[in-house]
């Protein structure tokens, strides 16, 4: 298949000009002024005068088909990654869970079982700890040097399910100095949280508000601090991941400040919505129970200027959908809701919307957020990340002009509500092309289901500096 896409205006992290770009085999084989041979030889041409042809989204934070709370989340690989490329992502990078008494071969093996045959775009996995014995210790090895897992997500926050202890998180983050893979932590202090919850029940406050009430932003920034403390002790790069308050991006900006090599993502949801959410009536605000939860409004303003000033460097989404019937397994106690919300599809167009059009970054920091820098942080640079010679040829042609309504009926997510229902946005993808065939040609998923790859990953680009 070849193709050839003209009179774009070619955004990356660090350009910005008009240019035809010809895609052979999946990759990008040439970028140029007129590329008269091309014409001829391309099986089909676009024409992308007036929009931008930028480098497919990278979403580094997504949990499809995955059990939690009694739950699972509601999108699998075939519509969670069809909803992904409906939103301009390209590839994600997923969470295999390695639960207590089994091996993280085991993990791999499942979530590559959940995935392959069903995926419509490629996709690879950070390894979730959740013990770590000496065995443990040489399967992080393995994973790193022979399975392209190269990235692992330890909690310092739900007790007795995921949360690890300060020398567990130590010991993981020591072995990753040896074998080259990264940390990514969810920081917050599950020991304070767990007794704050026990006292709002006793209470008999049971409503979702609760969930944010009882999650204090500085039971975020305190973990932060001393994820990126343990990092500093171990001589190692950290990534704390779903950063929402800014108790929690002053860590990482003090950190940053004095050299650490500490980074951070933050999701829209944390841009766009706001503690006000969970005051809805009902039972409405089951529908924003996320961890970390929803912040102060104050907080936006403050996230969005990290994100300008690199002190976070990821725009992830988080997505983890649940049915209202599922939300409904905490209809007399929020500690049972579970957690999570949709978001891999409106990742891009929010950000172009909020962040782009009234100037908060520039269109090159956009594609660097949720593209370049997802890349190099997981090992997947310069084959993902960019609009450059060799690499996949997975891109996106956003049109600035064309908005969309938000919300369940025009989007593909599998679930049955939308955090944003009702909003529209400025800028959407008009075509999206995943390894040089085109997935969505407008409202239309053209793709093939099992069409995307799993993606070996390399070593991350953090320890040189991002
Ligand atoms: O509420 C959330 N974030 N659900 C997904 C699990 C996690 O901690 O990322
Ligand atoms: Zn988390
Ligand atoms: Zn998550």
């Amino acid at each position: 298949m070849s193709l050839l896409i003209i009179n774009g205006r070619i955004v990356t992290a660090s350009d910005d000009y008009v240019a035809d770009v010809y895609c052979e085999n999946g990759t990008i084989a040439a970028i140029g002024r007129d590329l008269p041979a091309h014409r001829f030889q391309a099986e089909r041409t676009i024409d992308a005068a007036g929009q931008y042809v930028i480098p497919g989204g990278i979403d580094v934070h997504t949990h499809l088909n995955m059990p939690f709370g009694g739950a699972t989340s509601a999108d699998d690989f075939e519509s969670g990654t069809i909803a992904a490329a409906f939103g301009g992502t390209t590839s994600i990078v997923d969470f295999a869970i390695q639960y207590r008494g089994q091996t993280m071969r085991h993990a791999l093996d499942d979530w590559r079982k959940r995935a392959d045959g069903k995926a419509v775009i490629d996709y690879g996995f950070h390894m979730i700890i959740t013990e770590l014995e000496d065995a443990g210790l040489s399967e992080m090895d393995r994973m790193v040097r022979d399975e392209g897992i190269t990235s692992f997500k330890l909690f310092m926050a739900y007790p007795g399910v995921f949360m690890v202890d300060d020398a567990t998180i130590f010991r993981a983050l020591r072995r990753t100095g040896e074998n080259g893979g990264l940390v990514c932590m969810h920081a917050e202090n599950g020991g304070v949280i767990d007794e704050l919850v026990k006292e709002a029940l006793r209470k008999g406050e049971t409503a979702p508000k609760y969930h944010a009430l009882t999650r204090p932003p500085t039971a975020e920034g305190e973990a932060t601090g001393r994820a990126i403390a343990l990092s500093e002790m171990a001589g190692v790069p950290i990534y704390i991941v779903h950063l929402s308050a800014a108790h929690a991006l002053e860590k990482v900006k003090q950190a940053r400040d004095m050299g650490l090599p500490a980074y951070a993502e933050t999701c829209p949801q944390y841009l766009f919505l706001s503690y006000d959410n969970y005051e809805e009536p009902g039972f409405e605000g089951s529908k924003y129970v996320m961890s970390p939860p929803l912040r102060e409004k104050w907080h936006q303003d403050v996230l969005w200027k990290g994100l300008a000033k690199n002190d976070l460097q990821v725009i992830s989404t988080d997505h983890c959908p649940f049915c209202m019937s599922e939300k409904a397994l905490g209809k007399d106690d929020f500690s049972k809701i579970p957690n999570g919300a949709p978001g891999i599809e409106t990742r891009l167009t929010l950000v172009h919307d909020g962040g782009v059009r009234p100037g908060r970054i520039t269109m090159n920091r956009f594609v660097e957020l949720c593209s370049t820098t997802p890349a190099k942080m997981f090992g997947l640079f310069p084959r993902k990340g960019t609009i450059a010679v060799g690499s996949d040829a997975d891109i996106v042609i956003f049109d600035p002009n064309r908005s969309a309504t938000l919300g369940v009926k025009t989007l593909h997510m599998n679930v049955d509500y939308n955090p944003y229902e009702g909003r529209t946005v400025q800028g959407s993808p008009s075509t999206v092309i995943a390894n040089g065939q085109v997935v969505i040609e407008g409202n239309e998923f053209v793709g093939k289901k099992g069409a995307g790859r799993f993606l070996s990953r390399g070593h991350s680009q953090a320890p040189a500096g991002l």
